[in-house]
């Protein structure tokens, strides 16, 4: 049995836009830029795709850009504001201090060209607070960042409150909806934004495609420059295949959108219900409310997690130590570090994110072998001791 509990890394592509891609790639290879009949078709199909996602976050498709995924769009909102909003002379960033790397890392390039940034705590819950906005926020800011769902936690932050905040004080604010976009949801004018990044793959769409929506009359300045792609915002020939594909998966997620996560709350809170009677010395890291229904993050005391995984590995059940591409380290995830969590405690967490394919038989399995590789690696522990 091979058991996939790590949907937030990235998730299967839905059969109907991987049927879709190999159909586009094989017979539609016009460049949407062509004036011709290929490049025509190839144009509408785009135009299918923007109507798709659109929709999927209530949003105008002349408002959506196309990108090669959450990275590049959480880049293109930050990079892109900045520059514009450089001539008002604000010179100042706020993100929190659970951003995904994506936001992060690109924080800390816009500071070595002389931004000043401030990272909003968390407490316990893996919940911003309005209080830490307003704390934070000077007249000085130009661009406020807050994600709408934590990868590691799940955990949903009040954008729509900050949102409002912000604007008190005249700041962009941008939203990255990688981990949310499809799973609860998601309408950009609710949430009061003015930039949300969403990614293909972790809706049952491709990897390498993503989009930012860019709200109407929001001065944002192209980071790929060249020619006049996506209305002059986003240079180079578009990737169709992956573009169609998101549109088949943005679709099939806007219609089950309700039923899927009724479905995969009810599985996730009957894992975690029985991780924490069945194996002592466990606890749920982050609020469990408001979360995304598919994910939960569990300490298991005096085992680490690295190993866990490798053990559940090979019983064939894939989970995840916190963000993807901090596994294979044994850094501490960032997340669980902000919300002052102990090191260890951080070192024992694993992730579990299900997805669409879950079922009950999956999570029994689970629940045979979880409670088995936990007692043997404290009992390896125990004799080291
Ligand atoms: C919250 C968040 N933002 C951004 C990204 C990056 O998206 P992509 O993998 O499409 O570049 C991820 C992916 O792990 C994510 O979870």
């Amino acid at each position: 049995m091979r058991v996939y509990f790590d949907h937030n890394a990235t998730t299967p592509v839905d059969v109907s836009a991987a049927d879709t891609m190999i159909r586009v790639l094989r017979d539609e290879y016009g460049n949407a830029s062509s004036v011709h009949r290929l490049g025509q078709q190839a144009k509408s199909i785009m135009d299918e795709a923007r109507s798709a996602v659109s929709t999927l976050i209530g949003a105008e498709p002349s408002e959506l850009v196309f990108t090669s995924g959450g990275t590049e769009s959480d880049n293109f909102a930050l990079r892109g504001a900045a520059e514009a909003l450089e001539p008002t002379g604000r010179k100042h960033l706020i993100a929190t201090s659970i951003e995904h790397e994506a936001v992060l890392v690109t924080l800390k390039a816009l500071a070595r060209g002389g931004w000043r940034t401030t990272l909003l705590p968390v407490g316990e819950s893996g919940i911003v607070s309005p209080e830490a906005l307003k704390d934070a926020l000077t007249d000085d800011t130009a661009i406020v960042s807050v994600m709408h769902a934590n990868n590691e936690l799940g955990t949903i932050q009040p954008v729509a409150e900050l949102a409002a905040i912000a604007r008190t004080k005249g700041a962009l604010v941008h939203t990255d909806a990688v981990q949310s976009v499809a799973k609860i949801p998601v309408n950009v004018r609710e949430l009061g934004v003015d930039l949300l990044s969403l990614s293909a793959h972790k809706f049952n769409g491709p990897k390498g495609a993503g989009a930012l929506w860019i709200k109407r009359g929001t001065r944002i300045a192209p980071i790929l420059t060249g020619g006049k792609h996506e209305r002059t915002r986003r240079a180079g020939t578009e990737n169709v295949p992956a573009i169609a594909g998101m549109g088949v998966a943005a679709e099939r997620g806007r219609l089950k959108l309700g039923a899927d996560a009724a479905r995969l709350a009810a599985l996730r809170d009957r894992l975690e219900r029985e991780i924490l009677s069945r194996i002592p010395g466990t606890m749920v890291n982050g609020a469990r409310e408001p979360r995304v229904p598919n994910t939960t993050n569990i300490s298991f005391e005096r085992v680490e997690a690295e190993s866990l995984l490798i053990a559940l590995d090979l019983e064939g059940i894939a989970v995840s130590t916190g963000a993807a591409c901090s596994s294979g380290t044994l850094e501490p995830s960032h997340v669980l570090r902000a919300m002052g969590l102990p090191t260890h405690r951080a070192q024992n967490s694993i992730r579990f994110s299900l997805g669409a394919g879950n079922t009950d038989a999956e999570i029994d399995f689970l629940l045979e072998k979880l409670p088995k590789a936990v007692e043997k690696l404290r009992s390896l522990t125990g004799a080291r001791r």
